[in-house]
């Protein structure tokens, strides 16, 4: 297993598979970001786990741009699976996931995170740019039908706070866990930053104060987030904006849609892997793997004044 200077142990990966995304988010903060120069192939993809998996990662998040657009998305899925690992997700926005559920959990699947802020028709369409809520709505019941474990992304914003509780519901019927995600300010998050951001405590402090939220514990194995029951349902919360605990135990890297290797969402990568990649290079592309674990660290640090306060709920 490899740990980094700040003793944080590397335990998963999350693979861009592609930059492109049939949404257009108010918010998006453009986890793919760029034009890619080259794209893995799923072979290439299954190798580069096979080594990652060699070194302690056990845990392989899908994610894009939006996954579910790549017309191979299953034969990914399927090469990740064959290293044998812990847990393999998908972060999506669900708009295929009605046709593609099936599939996907055959060839090793095993959870879908679905991006869904908010339950009404025109409000998702206003946030998401897509009228497609129905059609999300059934791809998260196939999902659920497909034996894949759910788990349902909201955003936080000013607009749907009032939605919170219908939301768990939905996910209490499905048998689904909840995460809410506070409101990051980059890229098109910055722009709509100060009309709707809303501090996710004070959602906490509501769920609290009028759902009986009980703090369940923390997800100790990932970036330390809170976990809440409320109504019978897990709901996480996730605040990663100048969140020094939340930094704390961070176990994950980022491998780029073609082949490169980022520390953390907001820095630039830090290697390439992509050569070593193509030309089967294990033990190359471990000591690269290496390197770039080396270079990992906290984006907000715990010591005094590197951060604004973080998780109140959980200090
Ligand atoms: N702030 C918070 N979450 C965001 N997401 C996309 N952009 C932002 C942002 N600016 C969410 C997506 C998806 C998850 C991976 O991140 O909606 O659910």
């Amino acid at each position: 297993m490899l740990v980094d200077r700040f003793g944080r142990p590397l335990l998963k990966l999350r693979v861009v598979v592609n930059d492109v995304c049939n949404f257009s988010c108010v918010f998006c903060h453009f986890e793919g970001q760029r034009p890619m120069s080259g794209v893995l192939s799923p072979e290439d993809i299954g190798f580069a786990a096979m080594v990652f998996r060699k070194l302690g990662v056990g845990d392989f998040k899908i994610t894009g741009g939006e996954p579910l657009l790549r017309r191979d998305i299953v034969e990914v899925v399927r090469e990740i699976d064959k290293c044998g690992p812990e847990d393999i997700s998908m972060t999506t926005n669900g708009l295929l996931l009605e046709r593609l559920s099936g599939p996907l959990a055959d060839a090793g699947l095993r959870r879908v995170n679905v991006s869904l802020h908010s339950l009404r028709r025109d409000r998702y369409r206003r946030i998401m740019g897509v009228d497609a809520l129905e059609r999300v709505v059934r791809g998260i019941h196939m999902a659920v039908d497909s034996g894949l474990q759910v788990k349902i992304n909201v955003v936080l914003l000013r607009e749907n706070m009032d939605e919170v509780p219908d939301i768990i519901n939905f996910a209490s019927k499905l048998g689904a866990r909840v995460q809410i995600i506070e409101l990051m300010p980059v890229n098109d998050g910055l722009t709509i930053f100060d009309k709707m951001y809303v501090d996710v405590n004070r959602l906490v402090d509501l769920l609290m104060a009028t759902r009986g939220a009980r703090l369940v514990g923390t997800r100790r194995d990932l970036h330390n987030r809170p976990v809440l029951e409320v109504d019978g349902v897990r709901v996480e919360i996730v605040k990663n904006w100048n969140n020094p605990t939340f930094c704390a135990a961070c176990t994950t890297m980022r491998l780029t849609s073609d082949g490169k290797l980022k520390t953390c969402l907001y820095r630039d990568p830090v290697v390439d892997l992509y050569p070593a990649i193509r030309a089967r290079d294990e033990e190359r592309l471990m000591d690269l793997i290496r390197r770039a674990n080396s270079l990992r660290e906290p984006r907000w640090r715990l010591e005094a004044g590197a951060g604004a306060p973080a998780n109140r709920h959980l200090q």
